[in-house]
């Protein structure tokens, strides 16, 4: 079966095996090697200095940590939302008790940075913007993300970042835009199960966390960089993931962070033009398109759910629909972690395949 999902994606046959490995002491010498090696290379994939914490919990879990370990009742925050993932960021935020101003785009839209601009002028208490790197759920990337935590950073604010679907799959210069507290899921961009959350943390970020009256326990970052200074976790942790999180960033390595940046982009571009000339529409505005998904307009007569299940089906390959309001609307094309040309030009003619045998025509 092909996944043609936004996550989880394929996972080399390598990379799952080496999950396999015996188990050993999650407080012993092994443990402490493997997580010194594996929280280093991920700083190079996250291009940061600060530490990376490694979550036994899907993305969503490091969601909750960025946001618990902050965010007080009493703070102002600005969210920034763009889709499905950036709503749920805001349900975090609104957990804490914390009244948000909330900067919403409909979707397919990206946000804009002289919009932030105005929102955090009109607005000088606001010491937080969390926003979503990718929309997985509109194909859409918030592509003046540089700009946007620039000017958060002269408006003196912490700037806290889902690069779920982003990390590994398109360039996210933690330390050069300045982005404090950034997550990811290890069943997007890196190529292994779903499972693992990382998320890396600023100097400016631990401080405030000191100060962060937020309940948490089990996500409290603080006690994880206790734990990583002895390189453990403080609770523990799905030994096997990391094994095969170990697997897969020797790949990344020997791939280098540019090669994949551009297999992405190459194969986001051709899945692109090869929709447009079927003659479809895409969800996102052009210019802020997501090379990690692709967001299909579907027209009126187009049946999503009959769609999907033939390509299952009858073409071994799966297609994701549209999440929550835009279920029947759109349905997405994956193109991120282990993906080539040929996985591309599968994907297609799978498509086309469906596209006939339910007898749509454009
Ligand atoms: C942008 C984004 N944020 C958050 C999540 C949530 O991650 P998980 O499903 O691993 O909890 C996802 C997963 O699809 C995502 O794409």
């Amino acid at each position: 079966m092909k996944l043609r999902l936004p996550g989880p994606t394929e996972v080399p046959e390598h990379i799952a095996l080496s999950g396999s490995k015996a188990m050993i002491n999650h407080r012993g010498p092994e443990m402490a090697e493997l997580v010194s090696s594996i929280s280093s290379d991920l700083q190079t994939c996250f291009e940061t200095k600060n530490e990376v914490h490694i979550l036994t919990a899907s993305g969503t879990g490091g969601l909750e940590a960025a946001i618990v370990n902050h965010i007080s009742a009493s703070d102002e925050v600005l969210v920034i939302t763009i889709g499905i993932f950036g709503n749920r960021f805001l349900q975090l935020v609104e957990m804490t008790g914390a009244k948000p101003t909330v900067l919403k785009y409909d979707f397919g839209h990206a946000a804009n940075a002289n919009d932030v601009e105005k929102v955090l002028k009109d607005n000088s208490h606001i010491k937080f913007v969390v926003m979503t790197h990718n929309e997985t759920s509109t194909g859409t990337t918030n592509n003046q993300i540089a700009d946007i935590a620039s000017i958060a950073k002269s408006f003196g604010c912490l700037v806290i970042v889902d690069a779920v679907s982003s990390l590994t799959a398109m360039s996210v210069e933690v330390d050069k835009w300045g982005l404090d507290v950034v997550v990811s899921g290890s069943q997007k961009g890196w190529m292994m199960a779903p499972g693992l959350a990382f998320i890396s943390i600023s100097e400016e970020a631990w401080d405030i966390q000191k100060k962060c009256t937020t309940p948490r326990f089990y996500f409290d970052l603080l006690k994880h960089k206790a734990s990583l200074a002895n390189g453990q976790t403080p609770w523990t942790p799905a030994v096997s993931l990391f094994y095969q999180l170990e697997t897969a960033l020797k790949d990344i390595k020997k791939e280098g962070m540019n090669n994949i940046f551009a297999r992405h982009a190459f194969c986001a571009e051709k899945t692109r033009s090869s929709i447009k000339e079927m003659g479809f529409d895409l969800l996102a505005d052009e210019g802020y398109e997501s090379n990690s998904v692709t967001a299909i307009k579907a027209p009126d007569d187009l049946n999503v759910a009959q769609l999907l299940k033939v390509a299952r089906t009858k073409y071994n390959t799966i297609f994701a629909g549209g999440q929550g309001s835009l279920g029947g609307k759109i349905f997405r094309f994956g193109h991120l972690g282990y993906v080539n040309e040929n996985d591309i030009d599968m994907g297609l003619d799978a498509l086309k395949s469906s596209l006939n045998e339910i007898g749509f025509r454009k």
